[in-house]
């Protein structure tokens, strides 16, 4: 496991999240209430960009056929997925948002 440079925490601003491309992944940046998550950018479901979803108390919102996940664990919540999102740990050094990958 490698420590990268995602992002700096000011291109996620507070309860908004950003999609990027790191290593060819697709990463899935929130932050909520100046918490920062990363998960996998793609619906296990069918392939959603999950960034053009919605989060509401922690809960990531599917656009295409509403599954939700946790944002903390990747669990699935509510379906059609069934399969949880993969989850990426990070942190944050002074403004700078590092993801293990
Ligand atoms: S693609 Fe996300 S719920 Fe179907």
């Amino acid at each position: 496991m490698t420590l990268l440079l995602l992002c700096r925490t000011k291109e996620v601003p507070e309860n908004e999240m950003r999609q990027f491309t790191l290593k060819g992944k697709e990463i899935l940046a929130i932050n909520q209430n100046m918490k920062f998550y990363c998960l996998e950018a793609r619906c296990t479901h069918a392939g959603a960009p999950l960034a053009e979803g919605e989060v509401e108390n922690g809960v990531l919102q599917c656009p295409w056929h509403g599954s939700r996940f946790k944002i903390d664990t990747g669990e699935v919540v509510r379906g059609p997925a069934k399969k949880q999102l993969p989850v990426y740990s990070c942190t944050v050094q002074d403004d700078n948002l590092l993801i293990e990958l």
